[in-house]
């Protein structure tokens, strides 16, 4: 029989990825979702039992019929601008939903968790790259609710033996190689995407937010990671909780930064189009420069990324947005 892991949001963006890799390694996902900013259509690898975290019963009953081996919990609230505006969804959402999941787990025995943490739980930090001793100091709602979330599991991983990995993502960006999943996001407000969609003509332009950041060309600077380097990480994060290893708090990135305008300068050289740009005013709560030290991920579960160079990035990413990718 197929191992289980019950998938909480895998109708979204890196759930629905990680879903098909696991079931390419002979795992059965089970995907809970409330559909709220998933995708039904994504869901294709294993059951879907359309639920909402925050129904503590619901969970149980899931896990009852399922027997998961294991969870792994994206379902969450994830704009850094609208947990501002709105903090109640987020520590609702996150911070409410990720105990409502926890308490299920101790009703039924269920002990081990791989958690979508965020680098934005590390704040501005004063040193670059940014390692996992880095100390956490978030500065908007939406990296403290998944800061609180990850010291839930430390507590329940010391008090009730729950085992957990915490997996800190930088930038997700890029599509299915194969072409069966794509990014989306309503609204959509990431790098990648805009900038394709202004390439593809969908939208006039892309506006910079700032050009005179304190970097090689004034343009922020981020990690950008492959979302099928992210779901395989989640494997290999089971792999390590299914032969008893200890837990763990990781950054997925690559180590390396890279600027808006390479990201720019990457889509004009694989899709033959220049991105039209306005320059603006930096967007509030930006840090100029946030790339990881990886090399913990690598030393602990033999992680390293496939696919995470800019080109493989636009090239995947590309056709999702109506752009052909060159040769
Ligand atoms: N940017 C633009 N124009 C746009 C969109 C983005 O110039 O239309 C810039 C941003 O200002 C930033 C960079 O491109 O400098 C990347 O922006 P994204 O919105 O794609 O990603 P962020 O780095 O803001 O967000 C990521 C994750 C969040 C996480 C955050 C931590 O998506 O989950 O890092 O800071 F919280």
């Amino acid at each position: 029989n197929a191992p289980r892991i019950l998938v909480t949001g895998g109708a979204g963006y890196i759930g629905s990825h990680t879903a098909k890799l696991l079931r390419l390694e002979g795992i059965e996902p089970v995907v809970y979702d409330n559909l709220s900013t998933g995708n039904r259509s994504a869901v294709r690898w294993g059951p879907f039992v359309q639920g909402d975290i925050l129904d503590t019963a619901r969970l149980v009953e899931v896990m009852e019929q399922y027997q998961p081996a294991a969870i792994i919990h994206f379902a969450a609230s994830a704009y850094v601008g609208e947990s501002v505006a709105d903090p109640a969804k987020y520590y609702n959402n996150n911070v409410r939903g990720t105990l409502s999941l926890l308490d299920a787990c101790r009703q039924t025995g269920l002990d081990k968790i791989i958690f979508s943490s965020s680098c934005a739980t590390y704040g501005v930090p004063a040193v670059l790259p940014i390692d996992e001793a880095t100390p956490q100091a978030p500065i908007n709602p939406y990296g403290k609710t998944k800061l609180m979330a990850e010291n839930m599991l430390a507590d329940y991983a010391a008090a009730f033996g729950l085992n957990y990995v915490s997996l800190r993502y930088f930038n997700a960006c890029g599509a299915d190689p194969e072409g069966d999943l794509g990014e989306w996001h309503d609204p959509e407000t990431h790098l990648i995407p805009r900038a394709l969609m202004a390439a593809a003509g969908k939208i006039p332009h892309l506006e910079i937010f700032g050009d005179d950041y304190d970097t090689s060309d004034g343009t922020c600077v981020r990690d950008y990671i492959h979302v099928a380097d992210l779901a395989r990480a989640h494997a290999l994060a089971y792999r390590h909780l299914a032969s008893g290893g200890a837990n763990l708090a990781l950054n997925l990135g690559t180590g390396r930064g890279c600027s808006i305008k390479e990201v720019l300068q990457a889509i004009s050289e694989v899709t033959g189009h220049d991105v039209p740009v306005m320059f603006r005013r930096r967007r509030c709560g930006d840090p100029p420069a946030l790339y990881a030290d990886a090399a913990l991920a690598h030393r602990t579960l033999g992680f390293l990324p496939r696919y995470s160079d800019l080109e493989t990035i636009v090239r995947t990413a590309a056709p999702f947005f109506g752009l052909e990718a060159r040769p």
